[in-house]
């Protein structure tokens, strides 16, 4: 066995994210202060176990179906596909894995879960088998993975991420993410409401086509809001928060989301958002931070939906290992 390729025991953390923040669909998002930990021990045995803390314990699958284990299954594969044989038959040789997952980040609710899973696995098995990729590669496979890169870049690099792919003419695709600086000290509150959204089923109501008139709407907002955050200058999130290409498409699936929007603006929030295709709804604001998640928790009653709020800050480390 290559001393590499260690049995021993990696811890990692991940973060949660919010994506799209407003007009920025697919392509903004930023890291949270919310986490899952993924310890990870691969073995040249049949070892198979599979634990699930928190989050999504006794409802998540502990077979070959969770999605940690695909992806950990993955990188195992693409690390056979590329290296040498030396290489090949090392790695051949792992298949057995002891898996725990400990998990904060709510599912199916628009904070990254599915994210924080491909991307938490992907680095968990990079670092159990000598951190061959870097940053950017996984951001290829969890890309690949998800779909789109506005969740998993955050979840990789921490901070707040502009991404971007390329279609290759093979349908081949390349991510890019810019991490930029944030100098704002800003904080988001998220509300979550009680019912869960699929990504798929949020998807499935946008139109495959937008009026110009409103690409320009948000091309306006998603560099307005870049800009007022690493200038500092967060008054003009007021207006860099609106969205005409998901957010009007999505309010059937949120019920009271325009009155929770205002509750967030009465009691001094900055704007808020869907955060990525929802249910949550998130602030963003520099204070009064409880007042503004009660207040929204509040619209949110009126309209008989229960809704619990959390105050987030950005995280600016993304997935690191943790010893
Ligand atoms: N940009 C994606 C969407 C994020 O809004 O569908 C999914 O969390």
């Amino acid at each position: 066995m290559d001393d590499n390729f260690m049995t021993k025991t990696i811890k990692v953390r991940v973060p949660g994210t919010t994506a799209n923040c407003g007009a920025g669909f697919d392509t903004l998002g930023i890291a949270l202060t919310i986490y899952n930990e993924v310890e990870l021990t691969l073995s040249e045995d049949n070892t198979f176990k599979v634990t699930v803390e928190g989050v999504g314990a006794n409802i998540l699958p502990t077979n070959e179906g969770n999605i940690v284990v695909r992806t950990i299954r993955y990188l195992l594969n693409n690390l056979r596909n590329i290296y040498p044989n030396h290489y090949k038959e090392n790695i051949a040789k792992l298949t057995g894995l002891n898996l725990k997952l400990v998990n904060n980040i709510p599912l199916s609710h628009g904070l990254g879960s599915s994210a924080a899973a491909i991307v938490g696995g992907l680095w968990a098995a990079n670092e159990a088998t000598g951190a061959k990729f870097s940053k950017d590669d996984i951001l290829q496979m969890a890309t690949e993975l998800e779909g789109h890169p506005d969740n998993v870049a955050p979840a990789i690099f921490g901070g707040v991420t502009v991404s971007i792919v390329d279609q290759g003419i093979d349908s081949s695709t390349k991510a890019t993410s810019l991490k930029v600086n944030c100098n704002s000290k800003i904080s988001l509150i998220a509300v979550i409401p009680e019912f869960e959204l699929s990504t798929k089923t949020a998807r499935k109501a946008l139109p495959a086509e937008v009026p110009l008139k409103d690409a320009i709407f948000n091309i306006g907002r998603a560099t307005m809001f870049i800009g007022a955050l690493c200038e500092g200058k967060t008054g003009f999130l007021k207006y860099a928060l609106d969205d005409k290409l998901h957010q009007p498409y999505r309010e059937k699936f949120i019920i009271g989301m325009k009155d929770v929007f205002h509750a967030a603006i009465e009691k001094g929030a900055l704007g808020s958002v869907i955060s990525g295709s929802g249910p949550t709804l998130i602030a963003f604001a520099e204070n009064d931070f409880d007042a503004i998640g009660q207040g929204m928790v509040e619209a949110f009653r009126k309209h008989k939906v229960n809704a619990k709020y959390v105050i987030l800050n950005i995280d600016n480390e993304g997935v690191i290992k943790n010893t």
